[in-house]
């Protein structure tokens, strides 16, 4: 598994882009009916398909098969197997260009791209420039006002597809010229299947807990879950949540839930047992309190609003809401706010404590003591 995972799994396929169909369908349908633009914006949360989603899309502006065949064309991608598309997938195009301005922001280097576009296809029926992290090109003025002069009288064959993560810093003046398509954050759901399937291909041994903690970690990201899981995958035969917690240092849900539900019960002296057993294992008790905060805070939420539950839904799985759900029921505010603030207090002090457990076992026991 030396290529990275994420390279070996980028999705081909509009199709088979998760999460994204508010994106992905409109940009089938107008692919279907061959109706390109001129200008694309995909803008969004980091790893969730913006760069995958600009080289289909440029695929499908130069796919040969798409030119040849009407009813393939109707599908609304690209074949990934004609000429074009093939070279484009291993980046040896001449009308594909994809610039990283991040690292890329030499106005003359840009500019002179930007200046070359105007010139006909060298092989293809279009020629598409790619500005991934395109917000970076502000810095520059002189690649920045090519870049907007073109955008102003496109030539026919020319499309450009920019990505950004900061779409407040690309200039409406830019912006309003393409057409805008948001990637969201990634619900865990959909992050759970795709490391479900990569697992599968690649028969890794990872079991279901561990699964849904990487997915938790990605935090919306599919590309850092699936770092994640090529990084605990290198270290060890068969992964478990145990593991990836000692590794990673992010507690999973069931042992913040497991403290949690001590807390609630008042049982003082398991509580404190729990804490130096996590302290002794070499969890890290700062993170484990942010996430005790965290845990609470959702439950005293949940309990003046449930319906915030279709938010929670986006980051915990359906186990752990109906756990979640069952400790609502033991919430007591007039208890279970000072706990919150103690918590906080305590996070507070820990971080610069070379004793950071100690602040944590003080807030529990002053307020599970009374
Ligand atoms: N929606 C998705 N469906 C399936 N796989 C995805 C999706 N989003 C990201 N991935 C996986 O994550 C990898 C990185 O995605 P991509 O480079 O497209 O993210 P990005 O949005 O451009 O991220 P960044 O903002 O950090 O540049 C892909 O190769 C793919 O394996
Ligand atoms: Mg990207
Ligand atoms: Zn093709």
């Amino acid at each position: 598994m030396a290529t990275a995972l994420y390279r070996l799994y980028r999705p081909k396929k509009l199709a088979d882009l998760l999460g994204q169909e508010q994106v992905t369908t409109v940009l089938q349908n107008a692919a279907a009916a061959d109706k390109i633009g001129h200008a694309y914006l995909l803008y969004g949360t980091r790893g969730t398909g913006k760069t995958t989603a600009a080289r289909i899309l440029a695929k499908i502006c130069c796919c040969a098969t798409r030119q040849k065949d009407a009813k393939f064309r109707a599908k609304g991608e690209p074949c990934n197997t004609c000429d074009p598309c093939t070279e484009i997938d291993s980046g040896r195009s001449v009308d594909v260009i994809e610039i990283d301005a991040a690292s890329n922001n030499k106005v003359e280097q840009v500019r002179e791209l930007i200046e070359g576009a105007r010139l006909s296809p060298a092989s293809y029926v279009r020629k598409v420039i790619i500005l991934d992290e395109v917000h970076m090109l502000a810095l520059s003025r002189g690649s920045f006002n090519a870049l907007l002069k073109t955008l102003e009288e496109p030539p026919a064959h020319l499309v450009f597809i920019m990505a950004t993560t900061e779409l407040d810093k690309v200039p409406a003046t830019i912006a309003s010229r393409c057409q805008r398509f948001h990637f969201r954050r990634l619900p865990i759901d959909f992050i759970i299947e795709k490391l479900t399937s990569i697992i599968k291909s690649e028969k890794l041994k990872v079991d279901a807990e561990a699964i849904e903690l990487l997915a938790a970690l990605g935090d919306g990201s599919l590309r850092d879950a699936e770092s994640l899981l090529a990084q605990i995958t290198s270290l060890n035969d068969a992964v478990t949540a145990d593991i990836i917690e000692k590794h990673l240092g992010r507690l999973g849900f069931n042992r913040v839930a497991g403290l949690a539900q001590l807390i609630l019960e008042k049982k003082l002296p398991e509580c404190l047992a729990q804490v130096s057993k996590l302290h002794e294992e070499g969890h890290n008790i700062v993170d484990l309190t942010k996430q005790l905060i965290h845990y609470f805070r959702r439950l005293l939420t949940l309990t003046y609003n449930p319906d915030l539950e279709s938010l929670f839904k986006q980051e915990l799985t359906g186990k752990e809401l109906t756990e979640l759900r069952k400790q609502v029921a033991l919430i007591d505010p007039a208890r279970h706010i000072p706990l919150i603030k103690a918590l906080i207090t305590s996070y507070s002090q820990m971080r610069y404590s070379p004793f950071p457990t100690i602040p944590l076992e003080v807030a529990i026991i002053e307020q599970l003591k009374s």
